[in-house]
């Protein structure tokens, strides 16, 4: 009794955790700018292109461990799954903001994000993502998706590559746009919300990964 009451005092509102929530209660998406600062999205940016040049990267697939396969006309990014346990001064700060935001989740949605997973992910000029829902067939663990970018600041319409949401507002469906624009996160329900990412016209820079459920 005394410790939850302790636990009540110690608690602080976040409004940007607030405005995602009832982002993702009104919408079922939420976008926040500036989620990373700039320092932590180039170090980030730099950590990717290293090991990408390094080699370290496979082509992205559809399906999960039982059934997954390579299927270069559905997608054509190329990822690097995240290990938290080994990680650089940037990769911890990326990974701390995550787990505040989790927390925050847990403590006032009890939303039961117990586990996560995020993969740095790399699109060549020319590739994309076929419209899609973030779950398996065979596992529904995942909650919500975040999708952080980390391109260069000079992004702009021309060079494609955004994501498009396909909104259902009233029984019609509606696209919403996103540009991959450097520091801004997008948070979104991964069993709910179909989505696309369109032919980038220059290399394309993220991070994608998951809330989850035990
Ligand atoms: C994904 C995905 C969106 C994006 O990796 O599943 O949909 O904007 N990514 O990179
Ligand atoms: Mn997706």
């Amino acid at each position: 009794m005394h410790v939850e009451l302790f636990e009540q005092l110690e608690f602080k509102e976040n409004p940007l955790y607030e405005r995602v929530i009832d982002d993702l209660l009104d919408k079922g998406y939420s976008i926040v700018d500036d989620f990373f600062p700039i320092d932590v999205v180039n170090g980030l940016r730099n950590d990717l292109l290293e090991k990408y040049e390094e080699d370290h990267f496979k082509k992205a697939a559809i399906g999960n461990f039982i059934n997954e396969v390579v299927k270069t006309e559905i997608r054509g990014d190329f990822i690097l799954w995240m290990d938290e346990t080994k990680i650089n001064d940037s990769q911890n700060k990326f990974f701390e903001h995550i787990n505040d935001l989790a927390a925050y989740l847990n403590k006032t949605c009890f939303l039961g994000i117990l586990r996560k997973e995020f993969h740095y992910a790399l699109y060549p000029e020319g590739k994309f993502y076929k419209r899609h829902l973030d779950t398996f067939q065979n596992d529904d663990r995942r909650k919500l998706s975040v999708v952080c970018y980390l391109n260069e600041d000079d992004w702009k319409p021309e060079d494609g590559g955004e994501l498009v949401l396909y909104l259902n507002d009233a029984g019609k469906e509606v696209a919403k746009t996103v540009y991959p624009l450097p520091g801004r996160a997008v948070i979104f329900e991964s069993q709910v919300l179909e989505h696309e990412v369109k032919p980038a016209k220059r290399e394309r820079l993220s991070i994608t990964g998951w809330l989850k459920t035990r």
